[in-house]
């Protein structure tokens, strides 16, 4: 279905994440029909380019960072809806120009692809040159502040211009198909939500690995660290979606609610439920400080944690968290580890076995449920695991192959004015309010991160956090 005409302005129109992620989705949803013919793409950046010297720049990242061939006639088609105006975000140049460009009748966006130490400044522009009305959208992209003050003074700095409602704070993991996924299976089935608690959950694992290392991006990162990169937004929003009460509706507040009551539920995590590890180098590989060139750094490139949620649901279930850079495979994925059998009626030599249901984020996408069964053979009853295997692309034909990217489904959200898959501002503040604390108390104790090999699964620590509890990882494979 087409959305409503637009207009989109892509503040930092020739950065990174424009090229990379954001025309590229526009692309794909141009090509599905999604848009209308009087839709129009805007960037808006530094430099001295004309209409026709952006389309040659967005015509090479589409052929860098989409794959297979492209069809030359739709590139030109799509490129034709692009225009360029030169701005500069805190002087005078470019905004008249800008505002001769809006039509008045068609849904007006303005996406910040750009550093947050820019957003009060456009927020201010479009206000004072009165180009953002009530009608009018933006978007904003993580970082959201660095910790819970600096968070809040973003939230204000755009609540003077823009009402919460014309606020879209994008968390790309809330766009991938399979985290939304997740929603459909705890909400679309009457199997599973039965068993979803403590009495019947063990633990619940939440991994995401990456392969790659931080080159290219070290100075932001050294800066940051897993910890603020990765955990208090991606997988907060994993663990908020696999722990929240069921919303009323499929509604943003609805949804939203329920996440924050879950952020606030978290427990403090002691200092010895937190592995922090940072990779080490080999003759091949650059270590993590030599990526962030930074001989001294501190900071963590894995975070491994055990997470209480105190409320009635999951009072006593553990959920452990696991996320770093140059790990063993590019794997993310959540289990749920039912607990055993409360009786075996085969005796203990038939083995206790769990039932573990696998959602895999990325890739090979899909969901795996472990189930006991009957050893074959006439030897006896013995029991051994088999997996019901799911994977969406094998389930779904080829419906299920073409996994659209986090951005096609957000970037037409903002348009649909659909808030349900982007963050609250007091979502934001209150996954802040739980990392603080965790982050000062290491910042204050200055250690390195315990060291890790590249290639491997993080440092031993992060395996002794569980084998305490007598538990297990589960092998990050792809
Ligand atoms: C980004 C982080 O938000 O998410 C990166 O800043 C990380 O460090 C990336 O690599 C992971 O996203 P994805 O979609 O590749 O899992």
């Amino acid at each position: 279905i087409p959305v409503d005409p637009f207009d989109l302005v892509i503040f930092g129109g020739t950065g990174d994440l424009a090229r990379r992620k954001i025309i590229p989705a526009l692309y794909r949803r141009f090509i599905a029909g999604q848009m209308p013919p009087e839709a129009r793409i805007i960037g808006a950046a530094r430099g001295d380019l004309d209409d026709a010297a952006y389309r040659d720049q967005m015509r090479g990242a589409l052929a860098e960072f989409l794959s297979g061939d492209l069809n030359a006639d739709d590139v030109s088609a799509f490129l034709d809806r692009l225009h360029f105006v030169s701005i500069d975000a805190t002087g005078d140049a470019g905004w008249s120009d800008l505002r001769d460009l809006m039509r008045d009748d068609v849904i007006r966006a303005f996406y910040f692809s750009v550093a947050p130490s820019l957003f009060g400044a456009l927020a201010q522009k479009l206000h004072d040159q009165d180009i953002a009305g009530p009608q009018s959208r933006i978007v904003v992209e993580k970082p959201f502040g660095r910790n819970l003050k600096t968070a809040k003074a973003l939230n204000e700095t755009l609540a003077r211009h823009f009402d919460e409602t014309q606020i879209y704070r994008i968390d790309h993991y809330l766009g991938k198909e399979t985290v939304q996924n997740l929603m459909a299976v705890r909400f679309g089935n009457v199997l599973f939500e039965p068993l979803w608690n403590a009495q019947y959950v063990d633990h619940i694992q939440i991994t995401v690995a990456e392969t790659v290392g931080v080159s290219g991006r070290g100075a932001f990162y050294d800066q940051a660290g897993a910890m603020r990169d990765m955990v208090q937004n991606h997988m907060m929003q994993l663990l908020c979606l696999i722990a929240m009460e069921p919303p009323s509706r499929f509604e943003p507040d609805a949804v939203r609610d329920e996440k924050l009551k879950v952020i606030r539920a978290l427990d403090p995590v002691p200092s010895d439920d937190i592995v922090r590890g940072q990779y080490a180098g080999t003759d091949d590989i650059p270590s993590y400080r030599q990526d962030v060139e930074n001989p001294d750094s501190q900071t963590e490139s894995f975070v491994a944690m055990k997470v209480g949620i105190s409320n009635w649901r999951w009072a006593g279930t553990p959920f452990y968290l696991r996320t770093g850079k140059r790990l063993r495979a590019r794997a993310s994925e959540i289990a749920v580890v039912f607990k055993d059998a409360p009786h075996s009626i085969f005796g203990e030599e038939a083995g206790r076995h769990r039932n573990i249901l696998t959602i895999r984020l990325q890739p090979n996408e899909g969901m795996m449920l472990g189930v006991t069964i009957k050893e074959p053979g006439p030897g006896g009853m013995r029991l051994v695991d088999v997996p019901l295997d799911m994977t969406f692309a094998d389930a779904l034909g080829p419906e299920g192959e073409h996994v659209p990217d986090a951005y096609e489904r957000l970037v037409m959200d903002v348009i649909r004015g659909n808030q349900t898959l982007f963050m609250r501002g007091d979502e934001v503040e209150a996954a802040w309010a739980w990392t603080d604390p965790l982050v000062d108390a290491w910042e204050a104790r200055d250690e390195r991160p315990a060291l890790y090999e590249p290639g491997s699964s993080g440092p031993e620590e992060a395996q002794i956090l569980m084998h305490r509890a007598n538990r297990r990882w589960r092998e990050i494979k792809e």
